[in-house]
């Protein structure tokens, strides 16, 4: 039974405002992207690595990437994404082998997320047989708030997780999902409820936060050199 990880990478990065789409921006000795792809092919099992890029990526990624996956013994596909994240992770669900049976959709913009976060969602995947997301707790207190600002209430907390990526899926429950799907998602764990599957959290990983703004892009910087050091 074969695993397959997606890392989405074919957005511009606006809230970054760098000149390069986000996943191609420095990021220490590499870049977002291939600090992303080390944690993939540092996994415990082998998985097919897609790549979804912009379009005008898709050779140069294919060029520099294949050297790095046949060096781990992984298969490499790389295609265009799409105008939406919805878009590039059906782009990628398209041209997974039939032999793939659980696929990890991840965000290249959580590039520090650590290989032993994929080995635990594989496992959780496989034991449960249902879709698992990495969830942190919320620490900040949570209000709701009216269009004109009013504070309105505290949300009572405890209940509510942030998510993260990777998310896993048995692969037929993710194909299932996205071939239904009839509106857009913010990820992959919504669009497959959507469909009336289950979902379990398991304890996400400070590192998987997600490089959005410029001060997470320090922030990602500090930590490979720490790593490095
Ligand atoms: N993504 C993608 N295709 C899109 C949009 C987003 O593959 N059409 C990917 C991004 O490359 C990123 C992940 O989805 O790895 C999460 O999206 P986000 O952090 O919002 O990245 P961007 O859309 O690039 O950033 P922004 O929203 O600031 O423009
Ligand atoms: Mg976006």
């Amino acid at each position: 039974s074969a695993i397959a990880v997606i890392v989405v990478a074919a957005g511009s990065g606006t809230r970054l405002g760098h000149a390069e789409p986000k996943a191609f921006v420095p990021l220490g000795p590499g870049t977002v992207l291939s600090v992303a792809v080390d944690s993939v092919l540092a996994m415990r099992e082998t998985p097919h690595l897609v790549l979804v890029v912009p379009v005008d990526r898709v050779e140069s990624t294919r060029s520099s990437f294949a050297p790095i996956a046949e060096a781990a013994g992984a298969e490499l596909v790389v295609v265009a994404g799409g105008a939406t994240r919805q878009e590039s992770v059906a782009g990628g669900l398209a041209v997974l082998p039939a032999s793939v049976d659980t696929v990890l959709v991840h965000d290249a913009a959580r590039a520090l997320a650590p290989a032993l976060l994929f080995d635990e969602v594989v496992g959780a995947v496989r034991a449960r047989r249902r879709g698992i997301v990495p969830a942190l707790d919320v620490v900040d207190t949570v209000k709701r708030v009216s269009d004109d600002g009013r504070v309105l209430e505290t949300v009572d907390r405890s209940a509510l997780r942030a998510v993260q990526t990777p998310q896993g899926f048995p692969r037929a429950s993710l194909d299932h999902a996205y071939a239904t799907a009839h509106e857009e998602f913010t990820d992959d764990a919504a669009l497959v409820a959507s469909a009336g599957l289950v979902v379990d959290a398991v304890p996400g990983d400070v590192r998987a936060f997600k490089i959005t703004v410029p001060a997470d892009l320090h922030r990602a910087e500090q930590l490979v050199a720490e790593r490095a050091a």
